[in-house]
């Protein structure tokens, strides 16, 4: 019995001391190996009289338990260790020039964005913001959406399982048209904004994703009519698309937030069996998209913010930048857009020098 306990502390020294993994697997064969000590203690018990194996099997049993325990114990530590030095040596420095050039380009909704803020700001607007994170106040019922609207129905809108401190709820923001409500409600008219970004719907096929890109357009002043609204779009799309013989039709339409609300279309023509937008959409060889929405705000939304209807009036636009880049660029599946794949990146993306100019031409 005294020799069984020997042999487990000589064996605990030795795991102990052992100062690699490949010393410990050394000592865990010579122990518990096919013919290590510990396995031929283990054999002998078969050859016992049951007295001598209830006396002596405990003490053999205890002795594999521990010696396998502490091997166990003492392999882990040890590549512990040995993963720390090298995440220690092996740390990079990313103050290092790069050995490799660059790789990056600027992604075509990146890209559009600013070709449409260069457009606007030509025209006297600003590019204003709101988060993405809304209430619904500012996303549906400021906008005079009404809470039986199908916008409004769970399938379509993100909406977070906690109220804000004013007990409303809080949703992902379906549209950009919540900064129409934020702007008129933090500036005096007269007003011109853009408003480009992100916005979600629960939503996902070839032609929509969950999160997708919007931008918005704001006009407040004293007696805007639908000709202003009609010469601001027409001159962004000639700018937009580059070309001079743009058509476009006004269809009425529904939206709450305006009234009367126009959808835009855009007419095309067919170039070697392609879509071009150009053209009279009448033409023999034509169409016409739809491109925007729109309309002259509605007097319940200016009222909601605090202004006075009869003193200002007002047109919105809304459209899609993902949309509006596959029209001019000619990408066919948006979900392309952000599946990170660096050959679609590298073949639509822009370089970080072509920054849009009217007068380089915004597409260049
Ligand atoms: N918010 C609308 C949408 O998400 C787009 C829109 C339509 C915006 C008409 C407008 C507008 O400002 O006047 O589909």
């Amino acid at each position: 019995m005294t020799e069984i306990t020997a042999l487990k502390d000589g064996l605990l020294a030795d795991v102990a001391a052992a100062d690699s993994v490949d010393a410990v697997e050394q000592l865990r064969v010579g122990a518990l190996g096919k013919s290590g000590v510990v396995t031929a203690l283990l054999k002998t018990l078969g050859a016992m009289t049951p007295e001598e194996r209830q006396l002596r099997g405990p003490v053999i049993h205890d002795l594999r338990e521990s010696v396998t325990a502490a091997i166990v114990g003492r392999k882990a530590a040890l590549e512990q260790a040995a993963l720390d030095a090298r995440l220690a040596t092996e740390r990079l420095d990313m103050t290092l020039p790069a050995q490799e050039t660059p790789q990056g380009s600027i992604h075509p909704v990146s890209q559009v964005m600013d070709e449409l803020a260069e457009i606007f700001a030509d025209l006297g607007f600003a590019v204003a913001t709101g988060p993405e994170i809304e209430d619904d106040w500012r996303n549906f019922t400021a906008l005079n959406i009404p809470e039986t609207h199908p916008a409004r129905a769970m399938h379509d809108t993100f909406y977070f399982p906690d109220r804000d401190s004013e007990g409303r709820a809080m949703l992902l923001r379906t549209h950009t048209s919540p900064v129409q409500i934020r702007t008129m409600m933090s500036q005096e008219p007269p007003i011109r904004i853009i408003a480009p970004g992100r916005v979600y719907r629960s939503d996902s096929d070839a032609t929509h994703t969950p999160m997708f890109h919007q931008i918005e357009g704001l006009v407040i002043d004293k007696g805007i009519t639908l000709g202003h609204l009609k010469w601001t779009l027409e001159t962004f799309l000639k700018a937009f698309f580059e070309r001079d013989d743009i058509v476009l039709r006004l269809r009425p339409s529904y939206f709450p937030f305006t009234e009367p609300s126009v959808e835009i279309d855009v007419g095309y023509t067919m170039e070697k069996g392609q879509r071009v937008i150009g053209g009279s959409g009448d033409a023999e060889n034509g169409g016409w998209m739809e491109v925007l929405g729109s309309g002259m705000v509605h007097r319940r939304v200016i009222a909601n913010c605090g202004l006075d209807p009869d003193e200002w009036q007002g047109f919105a636009f809304g459209t899609g930048v993902d949309r509006l880049a596959m029209l001019k660029y000619g990408m066919n599946d948006l979900r392309a857009f952000f599946d990170g794949d660096q050959r679609w990146l590298r073949h639509y993306g822009f370089s970080a020098f072509d920054v849009p100019t009217l007068s380089g031409g915004v597409g260049a």
